[in-house]
């Protein structure tokens, strides 16, 4: 890529279970599939999912003699000062050095928040080129980016993630005159479900006019989503992975929604592709 900084992907939601790990893996091994060199950071230090996905990945490739793209994995750790000025101060060092190693080194660099509110993760949010918030299709997850008038979904107030990304907005444009790109994504569609998908998508349809993000489809609920964890696979890798005889039409979908998302996201250097079943 002729950029001469790293494009950073954030993904960020103060909420468990959205899917942020999970579609970052996805976003990850397609980024690595079209040669760019990607670099990855977990910030959720506790659960750890996005580095145990791609520690999985290194492990499997290993015992099954597999050529399979990696991306390099770096983790910050927390500082271990007392007060919380000298804390703050030591991780936004750390946090910079590392940044400003990555920014030269890679073609894009994509940053996994924990489900809660941190100061890496206030940090991660305030550098996002393209920030990615999966919800998924309830109001309760959307009631964490608006609370909305049950009848029409007029936006009555922001909630506290809102704000916060408005608020690393306003950071970004004073610090490089850069903006962020939010994409709110639904995720874990169901089919079954016609009217809440309906209403979700039209509450969603108002608020991105509102909150000032773009609002994309995303991906339905599908095991292939989540059974390729303990290998550290995903379906982007079926081709290098000896698993295409085992590709069903459901599988074949999946990889569409991927796609699509890929394209959704409005990547630099992104070229989409035709799709294929047989690919
Ligand atoms: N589209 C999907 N279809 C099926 N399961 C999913 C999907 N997205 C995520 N999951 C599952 O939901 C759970 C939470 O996902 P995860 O990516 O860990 O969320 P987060 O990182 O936001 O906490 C995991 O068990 C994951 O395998
Ligand atoms: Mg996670």
């Amino acid at each position: 890529m002729s950029k001469n900084k790293a494009h950073v992907i954030v993904m960020g939601n103060e909420k468990g279970g959205s899917g942020k790990s999970t579609t970052a893996m996805h976003v990850i091994v397609s980024l690595l599939k079209k040669n760019f060199r990607v670099a990855t950071i977990d910030l959720d230090s506790r659960q750890q999912s996005l580095h145990r996905y791609i520690e999985n990945r290194q492990n499997y490739a290993q015992s099954h003699n597999l050529r399979l793209r990696m991306p390099d994995t770096y983790v910050l750790d927390r500082s271990d000062k007392n007060q919380l000025d000298d804390i703050r101060a030591d991780e936004q060092e750390r946090f910079d050095d590392l940044l400003s190693e990555l920014w030269a080194r890679y073609d894009y660099v994509v940053i996994d928040c924990p489900g809660s509110d941190t100061h890496y993760a206030r940090l991660a949010h305030g550098i996002a080129d393209t920030l990615i918030t999966p919800v998924n299709d309830s109001f309760v997850d959307l009631d964490l980016i608006a609370q909305v008038h049950p009848d029409n979904f007029k936006v009555e107030k922001l909630s506290l993630y809102s704000e916060r990304v408005w608020e690393a907005r306003k950071k970004r444009a004073m610090k490089d005159r850069g903006s962020i790109d939010w994409i709110v994504m639904r995720n874990r569609t169901s089919s079954l479900d016609a009217k809440n998908k309906r209403r979700v998508h039209e509450a969603l349809s108002q608020l991105q006019k509102r909150v000032a993000f773009r609002y994309v489809t995303g991906l339905g609920e599908r095991v292939i989503y989540r059974e390729l964890f303990p290998k550290g696979l995903t379906l982007v890798d079926f081709k290098d992975s000896a698993e295409t005889e085992k590709m069903t039409l459901s599988h074949v979908a999946a990889r569409q929604e991927i796609r699509r998302l890929m394209e959704d996201l409005n990547l630099p250097g992104w070229i989409n592709t035709v799709v294929t079943a047989a690919e």
